[in-house]
């Protein structure tokens, strides 16, 4: 499916599309550009409903990419990073892999070992962000929209259910990325959908993320343990270099001698969102003080996972050619706690026939 290219200079939102490469298995993938009238830009893959590029202004009104990525669909096949990536069919952890849902045991794929300690993290090992999504452009006013679709199979990585997954990211004229979620299962199942883009504000996949400056919207967050699983504890952030309530630099505490920051190797944390009841909340804020550009996220979810980039090491060569370093970029994700399924506890992620997942998420952009 081609696009046609809007006309050069326009001032309207629009969406085009180009072929981006070819799936394992012979599909084509397309690269769908979404712009908005003030020239801000998010370039998104119906290959794992990846966000490649996201250019938005600094204070000065300079348009430059703030998100990690690839160049290439050939890069994103054999990435594990989750550069851009839609996670589902659970985001996050689900320890050792199982859990018991209506008496019985389900094993999923376990793809991940923190500390050693085996689980399965952000869906398995072909997760929603290693699978070609079904694709419609969209415009409906002054938004630039990309409706995407895919059906996940009943067992798919251990999951039960066929689940029927639709997503909407939406530009609008107010500098925001909306996300909106929907699914609809025939069998109970877990669902956890979430947005995995890396940020760095600086742009161009510039240096560490230490001198963002961050705010985050929870008074309570969920310690792990050495496998990155939640304890089951909900606890205060107050004296805690998780206080995130007024704003502070990643840098400023990252290294303090503290026990969970020691197990994540830096943040790489659920926060409990503050919120007086249902709907959208500001989850997050991060600034980066140089180019002044500032990220709000608001969610419906009620948890947000602060990852630091703490596994970036340098060896991930992204877009231009730009290795990225140690904390090259930081994730807000928004979600249900990990491990939930396990945690009778915590807000419950299982999704009944006949019942419907919905959720949103917006990223919005402005500089100070
Ligand atoms: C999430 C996890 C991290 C890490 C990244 C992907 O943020 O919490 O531990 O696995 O995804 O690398």
């Amino acid at each position: 499916m081609i696009v046609p290219a809007p006309p050069p200079g326009a001032k309207a939102p629009s969406i085009t599309g180009v072929p981006f490469g070819t799936t394992r298995d012979g599909r084509e993938a397309m690269l769908f550009t979404l712009v908005n009238a003030g020239g801000m830009r998010v370039d998104i893959t119906n290959y794992g409903a990846l966000i490649v590029r996201l250019l938005c202004r600094d204070r000065s009104g300079r348009l430059d990419d703030v998100v990690l990525g690839y160049d290439s669909l050939e890069a994103y096949l054999g990435d594990s990073q989750y550069f851009g990536a839609l996670v589902g069919r659970f985001g996050n952890r689900i320890a050792r892999g199982t859990f018991t849902l209506d008496g019985a045991t389900f094993t999923l794929a376990t793809n991940n070992k923190p500390n050693g300690i085996p689980c399965a993290l952000h869906g398995g090992s072909v997760g929603f962000n290693k699978v070609l999504w079904d694709a419609t452009p969209l415009l409906v006013g002054d938004a630039a929209g990309l409706r995407l679709h895919y059906v996940s199979a009943d067992g798919e990585e251990g999951y039960p259910g066929r689940l029927e997954v639709t997503v909407h990211y939406w530009l609008t004229h107010g500098n925001e990325l909306r996300v909106v979620y929907e699914a609809a299962t025939d069998k109970a199942t877990p669902v956890n959908l979430t947005q995995h883009s890396y940020f760095n504000l600086k742009g161009g996949g510039g240096g560490d993320i230490l001198g963002h400056r961050v705010t985050i919207n929870a008074s309570r967050y969920t310690p792990v343990d050495a496998g990155l699983i939640p304890t089951g504890e909900l606890a205060s952030v107050a004296g805690t270099p998780f206080d995130f309530r007024t704003e502070h630099a990643v840098g400023e505490r990252i290294g303090a001698p503290d026990r969970q920051l020691g197990i994540g190797n830096g943040y790489d944390h659920n926060w409990v969102l503050d919120r007086g009841g249902p709907g959208p909340v500001l989850a997050a804020t991060v600034c980066e003080p140089t180019t002044g550009r500032l990220l709000e996220v608001w969610t419906d979810e009620p948890g947000v996972q602060f990852y630091s980039g703490n596994f970036l090491d340098g060896t991930n060569v992204g877009k231009g050619g730009h290795p990225y370093p140690f904390r090259g970029g930081l994730c807000m994700e928004t979600q249900h706690f990990p491990d939930s399924p396990n945690h009778p506890a915590f807000p419950g992620t299982i999704l009944r026939p006949g019942g419907k997942y919905e959720t949103s998420t917006v990223f919005r952009f402005s500089a100070r």
